[in-house]
């Protein structure tokens, strides 16, 4: 199927605010520890760029989820498919994903890591798609609120293409 690519965030928007989030994280923890969870592979150029302006004590580590259904439409069974490598016990954590939509996948990883004890468990995502929650999860930053349609680029597929491009596009049927 053919596809129209319309620019909805600029790179510029996109460093502009990606360093504003980064001052709010750093002003929330206080120099406090925390472990910047990056939820692949959707995050993995927010999280690059986010670090930058993390200015706290950070550990790092990666998780990777599966979740049933393909294309633009997501299923709610939600498999953990890359674990974390440092134990979050006691820790202050904060998840670091590319879109909270339904809510499914991200309320899944916070109950896993709310059983291995956290300290602290926040959510940041750079696009929070608010309006189809299916459950009751809040972004704690959240980057570009957006309402309806399917985005890529800036680390966001269409199956697994435009993760390179440094803008975020519209994917619109032609
Ligand atoms: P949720 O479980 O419905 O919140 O799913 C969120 C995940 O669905 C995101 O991490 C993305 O991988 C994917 N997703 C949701 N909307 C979009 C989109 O517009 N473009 C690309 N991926 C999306
Ligand atoms: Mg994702």
């Amino acid at each position: 199927m053919a596809h129209k690519m319309i620019p909805v965030i600029s790179r510029e928007d996109i460093a502009r605010r990606v360093a504003e989030l980064g001052k709010e994280i750093t002003s929330h923890y206080q120099g406090q520890p925390l472990v910047m969870v990056c939820v692949l592979k959707g995050a993995f150029l927010f999280y690059a760029d986010l670090v930058r302006h993390v200015h706290t004590p950070l550990e790092m580590d990666f998780v990777r989820l599966a979740s049933y259904g393909s294309g633009t439409s997501r299923g709610n069974q939600v498999l953990l498919i890359k674990d974390l490598e440092v134990s979050v016990a006691g820790k202050h954590v904060l998840l670091v994903e590319d879109i909270v939509d339904t809510g499914h996948s991200m309320d899944f990883l916070l109950h896993k890591l709310a059983e291995r004890g956290a300290a602290s468990l926040k959510v940041c995502a750079f696009v929070d798609k608010s309006e189809r929650r299916e459950v009751s999860l809040k972004v704690d930053f959240a980057g570009f609120p957006i309402q309806k349609g399917f985005i890529v680029g800036y680390g966001m597929d269409y199956a697994e293409q435009y993760r390179e491009l440094d803008a975020v596009y519209e994917l619109v049927p032609e």
